[in-house]
């Protein structure tokens, strides 16, 4: 008799899959930071990771289950083959070239989109009903160009967006005026990059708008020069991977959340990457951030958001931007 036998009696066999299943691809400083988020939040009951170098997939995958002990028990998986993503509710997707020092978003483009060809027609495939959070750069682009090769309704599949850039801007804030950053109230939409929207119309502390304060907040006109806080926000990546050469806390942070609220189906409001045509006069076929409410079906409402007409004119050109980069693609 073996010793599992000797020390326990099966009463009847243990569930294979508990419907708490996230896949992270790409294990680099991205998806590790994202997996470590993970597992620490307890937010998912079985992780498994993918990438194309076994080494550092086995490696990481030891790491993380060494800590175990100490968190609440998960089980981590990880291989190069996708039938270890078999079962998922949600996949991550972080794979991919990040940029170098000094390069935009946009200019990842075609590299990007040459690796998603073989990662996400994998992933539906041994989940199929699975939702689909985009996290590599350009993030806009590509959470339209995993939509298209994926084949999932557009609800489905959803980009990591603004999350990031509005939490940017909220700790900015919360520098400036003293008060926590979950206390300080304002969105960052559009372009995950050098077309973002901040939505100064909108920011308050405690429901008191800045604007009904100062009319000029967030414009070149005000003496305080609060618009320099959009500035740091773009500006953030490119100073952090000058600092260390890539990001990492924040975005694991930042994609954390937005998992918890599906997974938990918790319905709060994020600003991520979703198909916006026919939304605040967009005519074009893009994925953009906008306050959406996310839940266990992936996207179910976008916030209709009260824009000034310039915020709305950002928003299109954004639009325009990407819809440009859009069309170069081969696919
Ligand atoms: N959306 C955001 O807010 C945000 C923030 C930071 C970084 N990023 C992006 O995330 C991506 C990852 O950044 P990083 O710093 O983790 O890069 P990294 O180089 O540390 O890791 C990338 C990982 O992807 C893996 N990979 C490459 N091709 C693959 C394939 N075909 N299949 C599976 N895995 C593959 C690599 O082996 C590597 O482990 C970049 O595109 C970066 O620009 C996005």
């Amino acid at each position: 008799m073996s010793l599992t036998d000797q020390l326990m009696a099966e009463v009847q066999p243990a569930l294979t899959t508990s419907g708490g299943k996230v896949t992270v691809v790409g294990v680099g400083q991205v998806g590790m930071a994202c997996a470590f988020s993970l597992v620490t939040q307890h937010i998912c009951s079985e992780l498994a990771l993918v990438d194309v170098m076994p080494d550092k997939l086995r490696g990481e995958m030891m790491d993380l289950q060494h800590g175990l002990t100490f968190l609440r028990n998960v089980k981590i998986e990880a291989s190069t083959d996708y039938a270890v993503s078999a079962g998922s509710r949600l996949c991550i997707v972080t794979a991919g070239a990040r940029q170098r020092e000094g390069e935009s978003r946009l200019s990842l483009v075609q590299r990007n989109v040459d690796i998603y060809k073989g990662i996400i027609p994998n992933l539906v495939k041994h989940s199929p009903n699975c939702i689909l959070l985009v996290v590599s750069n350009p993030v806009d682009v590509l959470t339209y160009v995993a939509w298209k090769l994926s084949g999932l309704p557009k609800n489905r599949v959803i980009g990591s967006g603004t999350n990031l850039d509005s939490s940017r801007f909220r700790f900015h804030l919360s520098q400036k005026l003293n008060v926590a950053p979950s206390s300080c109230h304002g969105w960052i939409i559009g372009e995950h990059g050098d077309s973002s929207v901040p939505v100064w119309s909108g920011v308050n502390i405690a429901g008191v708008r800045l604007r009904d304060l100062n009319p000029a907040v967030g414009t070149e006109e005000d003496p305080e020069k609060y618009n320099e806080m959009h500035k740091e926000v773009v500006n953030s990546a490119y100073e952090i991977i000058k600092l260390k050469g890539y990001t990492s806390w924040a975005i694991g942070l930042s994609v954390a959340s937005l998992v918890s609220s599906i997974m938990k189906n918790t319905r709060s409001c994020y600003a991520v990457s979703v198909s916006v045509q026919g939304y605040h006069s967009v005519d074009k076929d893009v994925f953009l951030s906008l306050p959406v409410v996310l839940g266990e079906n992936g996207v179910t409402h976008i916030i209709k958001q009260t824009l000034t007409e310039a915020e709305v004119k950002q928003l299109t050109t954004s639009a325009d931007t990407l819809w440009d980069v859009q069309t170069g693609i081969k696919f």
